[in-house]
């Protein structure tokens, strides 16, 4: 007998009331959904109330989150899913990681944003031309398939239920909002391409803290889907809908390349920390490799700047901080060199993360200076809230998925499925698309990750799990552009080195730093000084931002499962 700790079994056509925050202090005993929205986290534990397993969860909470949050993900877009199972329950690979990311449409090569250039800036970032191919339906739904045990119609319920019925406006929907105003003032041209969004879903600007949103029309798009499964989305009128907008607006995108998208399936990357087995993406994320690289570092140096009693140690001492940062800055180096789509362009994954390698660029970390920028990484390239959303899940089975998905920036492409109430992305920005100018997160990239037809962009996704003793110990994940793979890293140390639970893991202040530019950014919530100025003593440029990524994260221990959501971004967990 368990004790049900949220509301979230019900299947009342209204809202699921949030849980009391001293529920979320418990451990919950059986599983758990860390996502971006109290509503999707719900949707979630509805499943494994059913009996559904953490895929089922996982692909309810996804396509919850296209309706609650659809500025930061949802059937226009894309994504990884990383899922563990223990024990072999059937002849697929029992770990696995799903490839959903966006491909570039056949009509779009490496010299497309380069001639578009005479014709203003910033076609990569808004409107057609910025649109890459969604896989995230595909991705969903193949999940479901081969790793699920419900069936389309149940797991799409609590997404159709909280478009046609409404949820309710919170502070993360309203800066969205705001977003999409300044984007309608600034370029009056992507008015058209916003009208139903701008008019409908967010009332016109005028939405307030608490009103009801509901969304019909995804309503319609996600009842396609639950009928007739993907091929609404790639060949039926989904797909004309999102045809018709490309080919009105001159787009390069065809109902050719919406159907000829393909997923895949890819064998995670694995590597260890202090005995811990982790399970991380692949190319064409950045974020597998980074992580890796960094851990590995830390794992060599750790010793030489933390009390070797955890009790003693201190997430926040100048001599660890400094040690991450040169980590960070190692990692994205390495990512603006040699990362791109691995099966367009031979990335040295073996080389980059092998032990000699990463050992020595531990070896080459001064413990009391920064270095000069070509110092870092192996080869350094001449310099030539964002949208995403992560959730993280476990079930009673032990069973994990974590699963970070995106339309890049907030609504994406701001063009909008007529009909269908969902926003394309703009992941086309996430390649390099002029050689030499960072992207809108600042990335330096190489020309490997220029585009080509049928080709994903580079990615910072990092969805994780941490095994340890052959049981899932963190399942890890956040949204952030580059600061996905810095703050996910930081929420897991916390636990692994630092011994904090997940709300504490989560919350702590964050610093960033992407090698380029040479700024180490830390979050205006920051309020120790002195690391700031110890930082600065050893050669670091600071800086502040609002928010260094927003992760979604759950520890099992001996007592149960906590999860924790990013109080950055008004998520919640549920459990039972
Ligand atoms: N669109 C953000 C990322 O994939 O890194």
């Amino acid at each position: 007998m368990f004790v049900v700790c949220l509301s979230a079994c019900t299947t009342s056509h209204t809202e699921l009331a949030p849980p009391p925050r001293a529920a979320l202090a418990q451990p919950f005993q059986n599983g758990a959904v860390a996502s971006d929205h109290p509503v999707a986290s719900q949707a979630g534990l509805e499943m494994l109330l059913l009996g559904g397993n953490a895929v089922d969860a996982a692909v309810a909470t996804s396509f919850c989150l296209s309706v609650v949050r659809p500025y930061s993900c949802g059937i226009g877009g894309g994504g990884f899913m990383l899922i563990y199972e223990p024990g072999n329950r059937h002849e697929l690979p029992s770990t696995v990681a799903l490839n959903y990311r966006e491909t570039s449409p056949v009509a779009v090569d490496r010299n497309y944003y380069v001639n578009l250039k005479n014709a203003g800036d910033k076609h990569s970032q808004f409107g057609v031309h910025s649109v890459a191919v969604p896989g995230t339906v595909r991705g969903l739904l193949y999940a479901l398939e081969y790793y699920g045990t419900l069936d389309r119609a149940t797991v799409l319920a609590p997404a159709i239920r909280a478009a046609e019925f409404g949820f309710t406006a919170d502070a993360s929907f309203l800066s969205a909002v705001a977003t999409l105003r300044t984007v309608r003032d600034e370029l009056p041209e992507m008015r058209a391409t916003t009208e139903y969004f701008w008019n409908t879903v967010c009332n016109a600007g005028e939405l307030k803290l608490s009103d009801r949103i509901t969304n019909p029309q995804q309503a319609a798009a996600l009842q396609l889907i639950a009928l007739h499964g993907d091929e609404a989305f790639y060949a039926g009128p989904i797909a004309d809908a999102i045809a018709s907008v490309m080919a009105d607006h001159n787009g390069p995108m065809t109902a050719h390349d919406v159907a000829n998208y393909s997923m895949r399936i890819e064998t995670p990357l694995r590597g260890s920390f202090f005995g811990r087995d982790i399970i991380t993406m692949p190319p064409p994320s950045s974020g597998g490799i980074a992580q890796l690289q960094i851990l590995g570092i830390l794992e060599r140096r750790l010793s030489e700047v933390l009390n070797v009693d955890v009790a003693r140690r201190n997430s926040i001492d100048p001599n660890y901080v400094h040690l991450l940062v040169e980590a960070m800055k190692h990692a994205f180096a390495d990512r603006a060199a040699y990362l791109a789509d691995d099966d367009f362009i031979d990335v040295p994954i073996e080389r980059l993360t092998n032990s000699m390698y990463v050992k020595s660029l531990a070896d080459s970390i001064d413990l009391n200076n920064t270095q000069p920028r070509f110092n870092y990484g192996s080869v350094a390239p001449a310099p030539a809230d964002s949208g995403t959303s992560h959730l993280s899940v476990i079930d009673s089975t032990g069973m994990a998925v974590a699963c970070t998905e995106t339309i890049n920036t907030i609504f994406g492409s701001c063009v909008e499925v007529p009909g269908y109430g969902f926003m394309l992305n703009n992941e086309m920005d996430d390649f390099t698309t002029i050689p030499g100018e960072p992207n809108a997160y600042g990335l330096q990239q190489s020309e490997d990750n220029l585009p080509q037809p049928g080709k994903r962009p580079l990615s910072s996704m990092s969805p994780t799990i941490v095994v340890r003793a052959g049981r899932v110990e963190l399942i890890a994940g956040a949204s952030g552009g580059p600061r996905i793979i810095t703050g996910t890293l930081q929420a897991l140390l916390n636990c692994m080195v630092f011994d904090m639970q997940p709300e504490a893991a989560v919350t702590a202040p964050r610093f960033h730093h992407q090698w380029l530019p040479e700024v180490l950014q830390f979050e205006d919530r920051w309020t120790d000084e002195h690391v700031i100025d110890a930082m600065q003593r050893r050669g670091h440029t600071t800086g502040r931002r609002d928010d260094i990524g927003v992760v979604q994260l759950i520890r099992v221990s001996t007592d149960g499962i906590r999860a924790a959501s990013d109080p950055r971004k008004g998520g919640r967990p549920a459990g039972y």
